[in-house]
């Protein structure tokens, strides 16, 4: 018996060694080790043996079959370890590999340079308006009639507002300067603000002129504000915004909220003055409209206007961007091609 089981146990060595699989391992375990296994059918033998030779007999069966199980468990060990390794070669991670090239969207030139204004605007002491102090769809009493634009002016005309079919007199904007109405309804003077939007015109469209724009309207109302607070204020946005060599003009002007009234040009950065395209051939573009509040005005929302003056002044986003950054074309800002808007990173 104890021959038999030390043959068993050099074939399963052997078939051990041999095994190149799983499989094989499986099929060993079960060929030697089961329940149906040659261990047990010779162990069933022990009974008829003498009680000294069941002893030594039983133990070296019990002996043989721990060898046998680790063997067995050692070489399963092996093949998981070749297994993982195979696997791990094959998935391996070139980490030296380029990344994939994901881009990155950044902030529209127009809403920087409106930050940058409005920023601008904030250290000069002027605050922003409530959105709800800014809408861009406007009867005709905040856009026109409290701003003492006449019935028959022609900036009413269809030219140039673009009229809704919402309700009776009800535009979108041609003009922030509503937002003076608002917020003067609402506020008692000293009034400092600044009203940042999207404005609205029936325009031809051309490399200067688009037909929906944006402009910052700014209002300051208290005792004794002068046309000098007017031009101090804004020269000192203009030195602040492009540096102080850039040369800008007042010139004389009309607007029917405003009394006197003044626009601003600032020459023109493509042609350096001498006259192109953008500038229509006069070396300037304008860049605002300001004047100081017609009493009319300030009287509609209920200011005196022999106790209180004010200034206002609108300005055009765009044409600001332009000057600066050399855009010789206002509608690239509204193409979304990236190779110009990309120019504008960081
Ligand atoms: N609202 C005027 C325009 O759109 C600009 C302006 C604003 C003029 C405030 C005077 C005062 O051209």
């Amino acid at each position: 018996m104890k021959e038999q089981l030390e043959k068993i146990y050099t074939d399963a060595v052997a078939d051990i060694d041999k095994a190149s699989t799983v499989k094989d391992l499986e099929d060993i375990k079960f060929k030697y080790l089961s329940r149906k296994g040659e261990f047990n059918e010779i162990k069933k033998g022990l009974k008829d043996l003498s009680d000294e030779d069941k002893r030594v007999v039983g133990a070296l069966a019990n002996n043989i079959t721990q060898k046998l199980e680790s063997s067995i468990s050692e070489k399963f060990q092996l093949f998981y370890e070749q297994e993982l390794n195979k696997k791990l070669e094959k998935e391996r991670i070139d980490v030296t590999l380029p990344g994939q090239f994901v881009p990155h969207g950044h902030v529209h030139p127009l809403t920087s340079t409106t930050n940058e204004i409005v920023s601008i605007f904030q250290s000069l002491g002027f605050s922003v308006a409530p959105n709800s102090d800014s809408p861009e769809v406007e009867t005709e009493y905040f856009n026109f009639d409290m701003l003492n634009v006449p019935k028959d002016h022609p900036a009413r005309d269809v030219q140039d507002t673009f009229y809704t079919n919402v309700g009776e007199n009800v535009v979108l904007r041609s003009q922030t300067s509503g937002a003076q109405v608002h917020v003067m309804e609402g506020q008692k003077p000293p009034i400092r603000i600044i009203a940042p939007g999207r404005v609205y015109r029936n325009e031809n469209i051309n490399s200067r002129k688009n037909n929906f724009f944006h402009q910052i309207e700014g209002l300051y109302v208290d005792k004794d504000i002068t046309f000098g607070d007017l031009k101090g204020v804004l020269n000192e946005f203009i030195r602040i915004y492009f540096g102080a060599s850039r040369p800008t003009r007042f010139r004389n002007s009309f607007f029917p909220f405003t009394e006197p009234s003044a626009e601003v040009d600032v020459q023109c950065i493509m042609c350096e003055g001498k006259g192109c395209r953008t500038c229509s051939g006069t070396g300037w573009l304008e860049i605002l409209g300001a004047g100081m509040v017609d009493p009319n005005v300030l009287r509609g929302v209920g200011i005196d206007p022999d106790v209180y003056s004010g200034f206002a002044f609108g300005m055009g986003v765009e044409r600001l961007a332009m000057l600066k950054y050399a855009v010789d074309d206002i509608r690239l800002f509204f193409n979304n091609d990236v190779r110009f808007l990309e120019q504008f990173k960081g």
